[in-house]
C-alpha cells in the first residue's frame, strides 16, 4: 500500500511517499481502507519530535510511529477475531492517537474501541475532520467546563479544529454569546459559522479588554494563569486543551489554590479519545454540526498539508483524501 512514512524526526521534509506492507488486523482490530484523514497537532509534534515528551510515546531517538495520521474515516475491509458488531463494509471513523496513528496510508489497522459508525450523510472528509478536535472541544466544554445554556463563552485559538467544532457544540448546548480569538485572516469564517464577536490576538490581548466570561476554552495557552483569571466572571472556569508546557505546569500546580482563594476554576483537559462521538453523530444528523474543511489535499501531497497546518495558515481542519475520497 502507499503511505506517508516518517524516516526521522525534524521536519515534514523527512516524510516519504512510499510503498509499505499492508497491515493485518490482530484480535480486536479491523483493517480500514482509509478514505480520508485529517491533520492534528499531534501529527505535527510527531513529525518534528517536539515537544520532547511526544518521544516518550513515539520513540526516543527515532520515530517508532512511522506513519502519521491521528484521525481517519474509511471502510472496514477485514476483521480480526473479537470485533463484536463491526462488519466488513461498515463505514467508520475515529481517533487513533492512542493506538499508533497511521492514517496517512491506504489502509490502517484499528482496535474497534477506537472507531464509531459514520452517519450515512456525513462525507468522508467531514468524518475525518471530527474525532480528535471534536472530542477535545466536547470534553473541554461539557465535562470540564460544565457549559450551561445562557452562558458567555470565549474560545481562544478559535479558527482551528477545536474552535470551529467547539463553537457549534456550544451553540447546541445553548450558550448565549461566543467570542472567538484568532488571527484576522480567520475572522470572516468565524463570523460566518456563528461567533458573535471576533478578536485578533495579534492586535488585542483579550485578557486586557475588560470583558469577562463564564467559560474560556483554550487550545493555545500561552499566558500566566493570573491573566486568564481576570477575564473570568465570579465562579467562571478556564479550561486549557493545550499550549506551552510551562504555562500548563503552572495551571496544574495552582488549580486547587486558585479554586480555594478565588472560587474560579482553572483546569487542564486530558483527552479521552472517541468518548462522545455518539453525541457528535446526533448533532450532525440533526444538522447542528458542519465541519470547516481546509483542502482536501491528496495523500501524495500530505507533506504540504502538514506544512500548512504547521504554519498556522489552515482554516478549520486540514483534510487529506486517501483512496477515493469525496471532495
Ligand atoms: N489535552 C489533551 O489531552 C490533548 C490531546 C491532544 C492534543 N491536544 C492539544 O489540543 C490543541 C489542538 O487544538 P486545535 O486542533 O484547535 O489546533 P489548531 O487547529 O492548530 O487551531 C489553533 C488555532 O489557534 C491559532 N493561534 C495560534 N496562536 C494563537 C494565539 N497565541 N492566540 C490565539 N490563537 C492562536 C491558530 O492560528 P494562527 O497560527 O494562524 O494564528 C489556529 O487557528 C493543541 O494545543 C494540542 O496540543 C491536547
Amino acid at each position: 500500500m502507499k503511505a506517508i512514512v516518517l524516516t526521522r524526526y525534524g521536519s515534514p521534509d523527512n516524510l516519504q511517499f512510499a510503498e509499505v506492507e499492508t497491515p493485518v488486523p490482530k484480535d480486536g482490530e479491523v483493517l480500514v481502507r482509509v478514505e480520508a484523514a485529517s491533520v492534528n497537532d499531534w501529527d505535527w509534534c510527531l513529525v518534528r519530535g517536539k515537544p520532547f515528551y511526544i518521544r516518550l510515546f513515539c520513540g526516543l531517538f527515532k520515530p517508532k510511529v512511522r506513519i502519521p495520521g491521528v484521525d481517519i474515516a474509511g471502510r472496514v475491509v477485514a476483521i480480526g477475531r473479537g470485533t463484536g458488531e463491526f462488519q466488513i463494509g461498515d463505514s467508520v471513523y475515529g481517533d487513533l492517537s492512542e493506538c499508533g496513528f497511521g492514517g496517512f496510508a491506504e489502509y490502517v489497522c484499528a482496535p474497534v474501541t477506537a472507531l464509531a459508525l459514520k452517519p450515512e450523510n456525513m462525507t468522508w472528509t467531514e468524518a475525518a475532520s471530527i474525532p480528535h478536535a471534536a472530542m477535545l472541544a466536547l470534553q473541554g466544554l461539557r465535562e470540564l467546563g460544565k457549559l450551561q445554556p445562557g452562558q458567555k463563552l470565549l474560545i481562544n485559538g478559535a479558527g482551528g479544529g477545536v474552535g470551529t467544532l467547539g463553537l457549534q457544540i456550544a451553540r447546541a448546548i445553548g450558550v448565549a454569546e461566543v467570542t472567538g480569538v484568532d488571527s484576522s485572516s480567520k475572522a470572516e469564517m468565524m463570523r460566518r459559522i456563528g461567533f458573535d464577536q471576533t478578536i485578533d490576538y495579534r492586535e488585542d490581548d483579550f485578557t486586557d479588554l475588560g470583558d469577562c466570561y463564564d467559560l474560556i476554552l483554550d487550545p493555545k495557552t500561552d499566558r500566566s494563569v493570573f491573566r486568564y483569571l481576570r477575564a473570568l466572571n465570579p465562579k467562571g472556569s478556564y479550561v486549557t486543551v493545550g499550549g506551552l508546557t510551562g504555562r500548563l505546569l503552572q495551571i496544574f500546580s495552582l488549580s486547587s489554590l486558585v479554586r480555594r482563594i478565588t472560587g474560579k476554576q482553572v483546569r487542564i483537559l486530558a483527552l479521552k479519545p472517541n468518548q462522545g462521538l455518539d453525541y457528535i453523530n446526533e448533532l450532525f444528523e440533526a444538522g447542528k454540526l458542519k465541519p470547516v474543511i481546509d483542502g482536501p489535499f491528496e495523500l501524495a501531497d500530505a507533506v504540504d498539508a502538514l506544512k500548512r497546518f504547521g504554519a498556522g495558515k489552515h482554516i478549520g481542519k486540514v483534510v487529506v483524501t486517501v483512496n477515493s475520497g469525496d471532495g
